[in-house]
């Protein structure tokens, strides 16, 4: 099932900085969360960087598709400016460049292999071995997770001792079939469709159950009620505070 702290910070603190940035991760740590969720994503010459959307307009002044993009144009780009004049000059973190930042501020992660379609297993190929390269070994291993299943298979072919996470929006009638099949850690789920039953029934099969994503504390308070493992949340700092690392 793995060891999760009870509160991920999801993409950094994304209400204090825009997410997914250098700058994000340093404020979730100065949050006190002791863990952080990432999207990697990958450009078109094959560089994996951290970035959540498929398009670089929302938080980028860039146009058009990551995946379309070469590194050297994303590299350029300011990832900061759109949350405000503080941020300017911000930019898209290379995965390399996070997860040392992370392991200096002795954060812990889960590292989603946000996946473009017809490069499911690409992006685990060239994700996985940097991070088996940058990662320190003394350090608590990182969850891999993805919504891709191609993904999350190809994750155990390459690091097959790294936890691995499926990510859900519903429970799939096949989950217990899936887990085994893909030697699953955990099953991180909608919040906003998870129900008591699933989350005893899962981790009564030996899964952890991660919900995404919370940001009422009197939700996290049911969903710990129930059994969840831990919650991805925008609001690390007062989740923190309310429910312990
Ligand atoms: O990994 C949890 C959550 O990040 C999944 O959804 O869209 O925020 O990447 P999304
Ligand atoms: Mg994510």
């Amino acid at each position: 099932m793995g060891s999760f702290p009870r509160i991920i910070a999801h993409r950094g603190s994304p209400r204090k900085a825009p997410e997914n940035t250098l700058a994000s991760f340093r404020q979730a740590a100065a949050d006190g969360a002791r863990w952080v969720e990432f999207d990697v994503s990958l450009t078109v010459d094959r560089r994996t960087v951290i970035f959540h959307d498929d398009e670089l307009e929302r938080t980028s002044d860039g146009i058009g598709l990551l995946a379309e993009a070469e590194f050297e144009v994303i590299a350029l780009l300011d990832a900061g400016s759109w949350f405000g004049p503080a941020f300017k000059g911000e930019m898209i973190p290379t995965f390399e460049e996070t997860l040392e930042l992370l392991a200096a501020l002795d954060l812990g992660c889960n590292i989603e292999l946000k996946t473009d379609a017809g490069r499911e297993v690409e992006l685990a190929a060239v994700a996985l071995p940097i991070a088996a390269a940058c990662w320190p070994e003394d350090r608590p291993t990182p969850l891999v997770s993805s919504f891709s299943r191609q993904a999350v298979a190809a994750a155990k072919e390459i690091l097959p001792q790294w936890p691995r996470g499926f990510l859900i929006d519903r429970l799939p009638e096949d989950w217990a079939e899936l887990g085994k099949t893909l030697g699953l850690a955990t099953f991180n789920a909608n919040q906003k469709h998870l129900t008591r039953e699933q989350v005893m029934e899962v981790r009564g099969a030996g899964y952890g159950v991660l919900a995404y994503t919370v940001n009422e504390p009197a939700r996290a308070e049911i969903l710990f009620g129930w059994g969840v493992d831990a919650i991805f949340t925008d609001i690390p700092d007062k989740m923190v505070k309310i429910f312990g690392k």
